[in-house]
């Protein structure tokens, strides 16, 4: 059976001690819910991990970064690598953002080398793909969304795949308010489960999670995670405020 996870993806705000207050408080709340049904997990800026995680060990709450580095180590000034990363004790790497895509022209196959370093590293990969609004409107979004998949993780093993996360977001979406319908989603996650399935088997697409993120909040967060292949969120905005979080957190 598959997981629900919620992750936060904190971008680049909080300082250090601000970030540590925040997971702090969503450490604390996420360990009174008595009944928890989804993964909880902070993604949060390479300056946070060591301490946030100092805050998080022992409890049940996940540490990812946001990124990591498409080589192994050496010279490459201000990177941080997959290997640092996991020494930090953070178990996630959220990679393939639209915002690195975009603003730091990632492409599918410099994520394909990220993917496998992090996976050499053992952390667990929450990997995005996601459509323009132009992709949206002229229909090109499926495919759009298979190459991104198909490019960067579909030379993966089997047993590699295991620790591979999807999350589904498309970039209208995020950070705009305009999020898209349950069906909306629900039908690019069917579409993501059955590619993954094609390639992997109907068994391991079944254990895939698939999240969406993209202007996902408290209000919203229910309707979205009742859909059958909407497996959780990964929450940017909302995740800033612990309240908002846990609000989305329990929308299960
Ligand atoms: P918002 O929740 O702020 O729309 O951001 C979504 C996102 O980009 C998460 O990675």
């Amino acid at each position: 059976m598959r997981k629900n996870i919620v992750a936060g993806n904190w971008k680049m705000n909080t300082t250090v001690p601000e970030g540590v207050e925040l997971a702090k408080a969503v450490n604390e709340a996420v360990a009174q819910e008595q009944s928890l049904k989804c993964d909880v997990v902070v993604g949060v800026p390479f300056t946070h991990l060591t301490a946030v995680n100092a805050v998080l060990e022992g409890g049940k709450v996940g540490l990812a970064a946001e990124n990591c580095a498409n080589h192994k180590s050496g010279a490459y000034t201000g990177e941080v690598s997959a290997a640092m990363v996991a020494s930090t004790g953070a178990q996630y790497v959220i990679l393939g953002h639209s915002e690195r895509r975009e603003y730091y022209n990632e492409t599918n196959e410099m994520l394909k080398e990220k993917v496998d370093l992090a996976l050499e590293n053992g952390l667990k990969v929450i990997f995005c793909c996601g459509e323009s609004l132009e992709q949206r409107e002229n229909g090109s979004f499926k495919e759009v969304i298979s190459a991104e998949i198909s490019e960067s993780l579909f030379h993966l093993t089997a047993e590699q795949w295991a620790s591979i996360v999807i999350a589904y977001e498309p970039i209208w979406a995020i950070g705009t308010g305009k999020t898209a319908t349950s069906d909306q989603a629900q039908e690019v996650h069917a579409f993501i489960r059955e590619l993954v399935a094609t390639k992997y088997g109907e068994q391991l697409a079944q254990d895939t999670t698939i999240l969406y993120g993209g202007s996902c909040k408290p209000s919203n967060a229910p309707e979205l995670f009742a859909k059958p292949d909407i497996d959780g969120g990964l929450i940017g905005g909302a995740s800033l405020k612990a309240a908002d979080f846990m609000g989305i957190v329990t929308a299960f």
